[in-house]
C-alpha cells in the first residue's frame, strides 16, 4: 500500500542521534539506488554519510558518472542543479534543504547578465569580442547563457585553464560572478590589475569609462563570497610574526591580498590534499570555511601537523549548514518510502545549453 510523504515537521526536533540512526537505516535499505555527495564544507553529521566527498569539480564528475536512480546533495543549490544537469533524464537530483543556497551565486543574475551584455553591446560587438565565463557557483540559467554565447564554465581548480579557453575564443572575458577568483586567476596569467576593472552590474556601463572597458582584459562582475571576504592580509601577517616557519593555504575566493600573502591557494580539494601530504610538525594556516578547517585540524591533530583558521570570528557558510542531519533523515526516510522530496529539476531548453558550457569545462580541464 502506498504511504503518504512524511512531513519534515516530524524531524524537525528529532534528537541528533536519532537522525544518524535514520540516516543509516534508510541508507541500507536504498542500497546502489541512492548516491549521496558532500561537499566539504557540510557539517560532520551529515558529511559522515557521503558516499563521495569533494570540491564543485569531483562532486560534478561523481554526478556525471554515476548509476543511482537518486543522487542527494550535501551542498547548495547550484551544486544539486549541476547534478541534475549532467546526469541522465531519469535520475533525480535531490537537495535536502531547498533555502541551502550561495550568496555569492545570488550576486548574478540572468537579467542583470543580460542588461550588461546590452549595454556593451554599445561599445562592441559582445559575441565577436567577449567570452562569457560563470563560475560555477551560479545558477543554471547563467550556466546557459554562457553555452548559449559561446562560453564557458570554470571552477576554483580550474579557473586559469578555463580562461586560456576563454581568450582563445575571443579576446576579451566577462567573468561573474566572483570577482576574487577572477581576478587571481587573471593575475596568475600575467594580467595587469589595470586591465581587470571592476563590473558593477548596478551602474550605468558598469561604472567604467568607455577607455576602461576598451582597455580591459577581464571585466570582474561585482561578486564576492561573504566567508572568504572575512579573511585580512592582517591575520597573515599575526601568523607569520608569530609563527615565522608557518604556512599559509588559502582558497582562491579569498581577497586578492590573502591570496597574494598565502604560500599555497587552490579550490577545498586542493587544500585537504596540500596538507594532509605534508610533512609531520608543520603548522597551517588555512583561509577558507570553519567546517572544512575543524574537521582538518582534527584529523591532523595524530600526524602532529598544526591546523589553525585564518579569522579571529566564525566564518562558517551558512547555507551550507542547512543540510543538517534532521533533513537529510527525513529526505532518505522519504525516498526508502519511494517519495521523492525537494527534487531540484532544471528545464529541460535551459538544461541544454548550461550542458553545453559546462561540457565544454569538462573537455577543457
Ligand atoms: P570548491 O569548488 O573549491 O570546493 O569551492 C566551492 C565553494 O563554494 C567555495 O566557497
Ligand atoms: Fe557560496 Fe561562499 Fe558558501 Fe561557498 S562559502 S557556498 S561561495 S556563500
Amino acid at each position: 500500500m502506498q504511504t503518504a510523504t512524511i512531513k519534515f515537521e516530524r524531524f524537525q526536533h528529532a534528537a541528533e542521534d536519532d537522525c544518524q540512526q535514520r540516516i543509516v537505516a534508510a541508507k541500507a535499505k536504498l542500497g546502489k539506488k541512492l548516491v549521496i555527495l558532500g561537499h566539504h564544507y557540510q557539517q560532520e553529521g551529515v558529511y559522515r554519510h557521503a558516499d563521495f566527498t569533494g570540491d564543485s569539480l569531483k562532486l560534478s564528475r561523481h554526478a556525471a558518472a554515476t548509476d543511482a536512480e537518486y543522487i542527494v546533495f550535501l551542498g547548495v543549490h547550484f551544486m544539486a542543479e549541476v547534478a541534475d544537469i549532467l546526469s541522465r533524464p531519469e535520475q533525480i537530483s535531490i537537495l535536502p534543504d531547498l533555502s541551502a543556497g550561495c550568496s555569492m551565486a545570488d550576486m548574478a543574475n540572468l537579467a542583470k547578465v543580460e542588461r550588461s551584455r546590452r549595454e556593451l553591446s554599445k561599445l562592441l560587438d559582445f559575441d565577436k569580442t567577449i567570452t562569457p565565463l560563470t563560475y560555477i557557483n551560479s545558477a543554471a540559467d547563467l550556466k546557459a547563457f554562457c553555452g548559449e554565447h559561446g562560453g564557458i564554465v570554470c571552477t576554483s581548480t580550474n579557473a586559469p585553464k578555463m580562461l586560456e579557453w576563454a581568450f582563445a575564443q575571443r579576446e576579451k572575458v566577462l567573468f561573474f560572478p566572483d570577482q576574487n577568483l577572477g581576478r587571481w586567476s587573471g593575475y596568475k596569467m600575467g594580467i595587469p590589475l589595470e586591465q581587470m576593472p571592476v563590473w558593477d552590474p548596478d551602474q550605468p556601463m558598469g561604472g567604467l569609462t568607455e577607455e576602461q572597458i576598451k582597455n580591459a582584459k577581464i571585466l570582474l562582475w561585482k561578486g564576492h563570497c561573504a566567508v572568504h571576504q572575512m579573511f585580512r592580509e592582517q591575520n597573515i601577517i599575526n601568523f607569520r610574526e608569530q609563527h615565522p616557519e608557518g604556512l599559509v593555504i588559502s582558497h582562491p575566493e579569498s581577497p586578492f591580498e590573502v591570496c597574494l600573502n598565502s604560500d599555497y591557494v587552490g579550490s577545498t580539494e586542493f587544500i585537504l590534499k596540500t596538507v594532509n601530504e605534508a610533512p609531520s610538525g608543520t603548522r597551517w594556516l588555512v583561509g577558507t570555511e570553519l567546517n572544512l578547517v575543524n574537521r582538518l585540524a582534527e584529523k591532523m591533530k595524530p600526524e602532529g601537523k598544526h591546523v589553525q583558521f585564518m579569522s579571529h570570528v566564525v566564518c562558517e557558510c551558512s547555507t551550507m549548514a542547512r543540510i543538517d542531519p534532521q533533513h537529510l533523515a527525513w529526505t532518505l526516510e522519504n525516498l526508502a518510502e519511494g517519495h521523492v522530496v525537494n527534487q531540484i529539476k532544471v528545464a529541460d531548453d535551459e538544461a541544454e545549453l548550461a550542458r553545453l558550457a559546462l561540457q565544454r569545462m569538462l573537455d577543457a580541464s
